[in-house]
């Protein structure tokens, strides 16, 4: 299959050092991982024309990730692993200040790459270090997350070069209060769940104030973990912008994120989706389509819950508690 024939813009991160991001990321969460299915997704949307990859710790798709890179280096789809730009992040139970570089370094080891284009604290949420298993259960496991401390060691990373670029996923307006009356580099990136069924509409505004630019998870309405219908793939209004276009629903709403002035990161193993999601920069949504998308009524998916185990005692605990209350 040839690649793509769109070009892939790029943005620049007002933060850092990082290369320019491709706008569309290609993500690689998956559960259970499987070290082959992701390796060879990621080989695919290579291939196809993908440069910008999203991993974390907590997903174990780092090693599969580095190795698809180093093997498509090897193969010459690619002349060497700076052709790609590689988001990883650190887990709750690592996000205690000496944890941070001995995290990073882990991850690298697992990617088996020199530096990380963008370094993200995962969740505005800090688990004792023992409490590795996912998802944990036990309230004792969540104890406050000290983000002064923790955002100068993600600074020091930058200044070691180990992480181009450092930012923050999850965290709401308050969280980057709180974070950017100390931070001395500025987060360059907020990852959070966005797209026409989770528009985030305060969120993305203040982050343009600030500079931060805004990155999309569950761009597609999120993987259903739970046999939930999935609410952007499924939206009546979606689908009858896509057919009036002649594009696929994934196409109209992963199009609409990039107009927001957001980059989506978009999951699949597919080769023909994966093409498909890069398909989105020669054409655009009209006015009629925009204001019939901000029209879509509003769920979020991502619950802080999806964090906890449903059987354990965290669901007993107030999630104004954990400071992590969804907006
Ligand atoms: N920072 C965070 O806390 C956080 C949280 C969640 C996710 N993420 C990141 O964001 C990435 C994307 O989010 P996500 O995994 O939640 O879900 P998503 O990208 O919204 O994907 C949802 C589903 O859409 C399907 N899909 C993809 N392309 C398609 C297409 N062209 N046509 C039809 N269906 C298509 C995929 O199915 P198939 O796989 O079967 O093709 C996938 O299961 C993750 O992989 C991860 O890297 C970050």
């Amino acid at each position: 299959m040839a690649a793509s024939s769109s070009v892939v813009p790029e943005v620049a991160l007002r933060s850092g050092n990082a290369r320019p991001m491709p706008a569309v990321g290609m993500g690689t969460a998956s559960f259970p991982p499987v070290h082959e299915a992701a390796k060879s997704g990621v080989l695919a949307a290579i291939e196809v024309g993908f440069r910008h990859f999203d991993t974390a710790f907590a997903y174990g798709t780092e090693k599969p990730l580095g190795d698809a890179v180093a093997e498509a280096v090897s193969r010459g789809l690619i002349r060497s692993r700076d052709e790609v730009f590689v988001t990883s992040k650190l887990w709750c139970t690592q996000s205690h200040p000496d944890l941070v570089l001995p995290s990073l370094r882990q991850t690298l080891e697992n990617l088996q790459m020199e530096y990380v284009d963008l370094y993200l604290i995962h969740w505005p949420v800090c688990l004792k270090p023992g409490a590795a298993t996912f998802p944990p259960n036990r309230k004792e496991d969540a104890v406050p997350l000290d983000v002064e401390g923790v955002w100068r060691a993600m600074e020091e990373c930058q200044r070691l070069g180990l992480a181009k670029a450092i930012g923050v996923s999850n965290f709401t307006t308050r969280h980057l209060d709180r974070l950017l009356a100390t931070a001395a580099v500025p987060p360059a990136v907020n990852q959070v769940e966005l797209n026409p069924v989770w528009q985030q509409r305060t969120l993305r505004a203040y982050c343009a104030e600030k500079g931060i630019h805004v990155t999309a998870y569950s761009a597609l309405g999120g993987q259903s973990w739970d046999g939930q219908p999935n609410a952007v793939l499924e939206s009546p209004v979606l689908a009858e912008i896509a057919a009036a276009r002649k594009k696929t629903v994934a196409q109209v709403a992963l199009r609409w994120i990039y107009e927001q002035g957001v980059t989506p990161i978009v999951k699949t193993y597919n080769k023909e989706r994966l093409k498909q999601n890069l398909e989105i920069f020669d054409w655009e949504l009209t006015e009629e389509d925009r204001l019939n998308i901000s029209q879509i009524p509003q769920k979020k998916v991502v619950m802080h819950t999806v964090l906890f185990s449903p059987e354990g005692e965290f669901t007993l605990v107030d999630p104004a508690d954990l400071n992590i209350v969804e907006e």
